[in-house]
């Protein structure tokens, strides 16, 4: 399906349209939980059965077992093919889809296309100028200065801009760039006369989006002058709340970690690249946003932030781990020695002390809790008030195992007990918007597929395990190490499988990606099996024993056709292969 549109531009559509962004466009969505629920708009109901969740980016109807990933939904509720469908989401969220789309579509493509082609050449040229120009030794003795190698400054195109009024303008003149697309793609500022380049006598950064095209620059200056760092200005090709500085470079390296550092300067994420932690990735000074927090759960759940300790940064660290909590994430704060960010700890302390920083991160509810005791000092008279801080986060935990862990943390940091503090989670959650009927029908579906619906324990293994490889990725490297090829008898659960094998190690895969290439009936179990929790919360050995009853099953059909092999050899009188088999069947039968 949709094979002749680019997976590129496919994938800046995903990551672009958030599904409880679009949906809500369409249908009246109200928040429960960890999902969002509404009346089906694919058939008639009056209670809500039609449940949205923004941390697969599915949606699912327990009605009438539509479901699938964004494309999915525009497809039946505009009734129109795949490829309309990506055509339709493009224009919402301006990524443009080539050939035969509306001239307001190829006009956007053509602009974003001049603004990342001048953008590379730019980056080109202040590269080239901090590498060799006279006029760029001071620039060069700055980063030196540093600790910055050159293979670094390569690594990340840094440049220099010379501190003339026209340079790049006189540069992009001779590659027949105009005055004019300079100013638009904010490289050069019109003046009431004359344009002139906007970054001077600055190093330079350049911003590059997942796929790494440029999207915008960050200019500091050498030494002390304000401001410290001068950005391209935001413009619908620019936005620092939605790019990340570096995830291009850290997306696979992310993926292999299972989690994502976040820093907060563009320095931070250089040198912890420089210092081999390659999963690091910078917000740019800016609050985290959801937009940020889609591009990050593609490749990993876990999410570590580094800020460094200072007051601002604490308060905008706390406003946007509720946003990326939603989105599913669990999150630990690094909070290093106050007045240090991670580029001095690390040239100061080295990677050993980082490390030892990085194991003892403290969890999202325990780190609100250290605020929270600062802020109110006295914790025998204020315990309501650091209590009411908490329970939000606390409330937002998914896993039992997890939230009690938590919840005896703040009992011991309360000095009260865990029965007063559950106390007034249950309290706290009862006055939430009731979970209501969605819940129930999550409820009752809830073992459907993995352990009502099927009878042997062979199949329900095979659920089983598709589900945990479903939910993380770095399970099927497992799977695929310890049983060869597609050993799925399911015809739902192999074909998944098989897809899965083929692009689970793109930088882009996530679970709701597979319903592109699914056929209707197996979108439909995809969705509900997507929907279905976990059936534990010991990963590790669930997937054992799935794979342990696969094996079995194995060992058993094989030990049988060898005794039908037996069988036969007897029947031909074949006494040598009727010993060779024997000794088969003997190995085969060893547990
Ligand atoms: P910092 O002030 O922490 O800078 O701002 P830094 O990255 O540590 O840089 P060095 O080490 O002093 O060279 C963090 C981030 O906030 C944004 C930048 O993205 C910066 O990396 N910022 C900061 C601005 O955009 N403008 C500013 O004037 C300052
Ligand atoms: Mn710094």
């Amino acid at each position: 399906m949709g094979g002749y549109i680019p997976e590129e531009i496919l994938e800046s559509i995903r990551l672009r349209a958030d599904i409880v962004q679009v949906i809500s466009g369409y249908v009246n969505l109200q928040k429960r939980g960890r999902n969002y629920v509404g009346t089906c708009p694919f058939h008639q109901e009056t209670d809500p059965s039609f449940t949205v969740t923004p941390e697969k980016q599915i949606f699912y109807c327990f009605g009438c077992h539509n479901g699938g990933n964004v494309f999915k939904f525009i497809m039946l509720q505009h009734q129109v093919s795949f490829p309309e469908a990506v055509k339709i989401l493009g224009e919402k969220v301006g990524v443009a889809v080539p050939e035969g789309y509306s001239p307001k579509v190829k006009e956007r493509l053509r602009r974003g296309e001049k603004v990342w082609r001048i953008n590379a050449l730019a980056r080109d040229y202040f590269h080239a100028v901090l590498m060799e120009h006279p006029a760029a030794a001071a620039a060069r003795e700055y980063l030196a200065g540093r600790g910055l190698t050159p293979e670094i400054i390569k690594r990340f195109g840094l440049g220099f801009a010379p501190g003339d009024w026209d340079a790049l303008i006189k540069f992009m003149q001779n590659k027949g760039v105009g005055v004019r697309d300079l100013v638009e793609v904010g490289l050069a500022v019109q003046g009431e006369r004359k344009a002139y380049d906007r970054f001077r006598s600055r190093l330079m950064f350049p911003i590059a989006d997942i796929q790494g095209k440029v999207v915008g620059f960050g200019g500091r200056v050498l030494g002390d002058g304000t401001p410290k760092y001068l950005n391209t200005p935001e413009t619908e090709f620019f936005s620092k709340g939605k790019v990340l500085y570096g995830l291009d470079r850290a997306r696979q390296h992310i993926r292999e970690a299972g989690y994502a550092i976040i820093t907060e300067g563009y320095m931070d994420a250089i040198t912890a690249h420089q210092f081999g932690i390659t999963n690091t990735v910078a917000s740019l000074g800016t609050s985290l946003t959801r937009e940020h927090g889609r591009l990050l759960v593609n490749y990993a759940r876990e999410i570590i932030i580094a800020y460094d300790a200072d007051a601002a940064g604490v308060a905008a660290t706390i406003r946007g781990l509720d946003i990326l909590q939603e989105l599913g994430c669990r999150i630990r704060v690094l909070s290093l020695p106050e007045g240090k960010d991670p580029d001095e700890f690390l040239r100061k302390r080295g990677v050993e002390a980082w490390r030892r920083q990085v194991e003892t991160a403290v969890s999202l509810v325990e780190f609100k809790l250290q605020v929270a005791l600062e802020k109110y000092k006295n914790v025998s008279t204020s315990k309501e008030a650091v209590l009411e801080e908490v329970l939000p986060s606390l409330a937002a935990m998914n896993g039992e195992l997890e939230k009690n862990e938590a919840i005896k943390l703040v009992a011991s940091r309360l000095y009260t007990s865990y029965h007063a503090v559950a106390e007034q989670l249950r309290r706290f959650s009862n006055n939430q918007p009731k979970i209501g009927i969605n819940s129930d029908k999550i409820a009752k579906n809830k073992h459907n597929i993995i352990r009502k619906n099927r009878i042997n324990f062979g199949e329900r293994a095979e659920y089983g395990l598709l589900k945990l490889m479903l939910e993380d990725t770095s399970v099927i490297d497992s799977v695929t190490g310890a049983l060869p090829g597609n050993f799925f008898r399911d015809s739902f659960c192999n074909k998944v499988y098989e897809i899965m094998l083929n692009i689970y190690k793109h930088p882009s895969y996530a679970s709701s990606v597979l319903f592109d290439y699914l056929e209707e009936e197996h979108q439909q179990k995809l969705g509900m099996l997507l929907m279905e929790p976990v059936p534990g919360e010991d990963v590790e050995g669930m997937m054992a024993g799935y794979i342990n009853a696969i094996k079995r099953r194995q060992l058993l059909e094989y030990r049988d056709k060898l005794i039908a092999a037996l069988a036969e050899a007897e029947k031909s009188g074949n006494r040598e292969e009727m010993v060779r088999i024997l000794h088969e069947i003997k190995i085969a039968e060893k547990p």
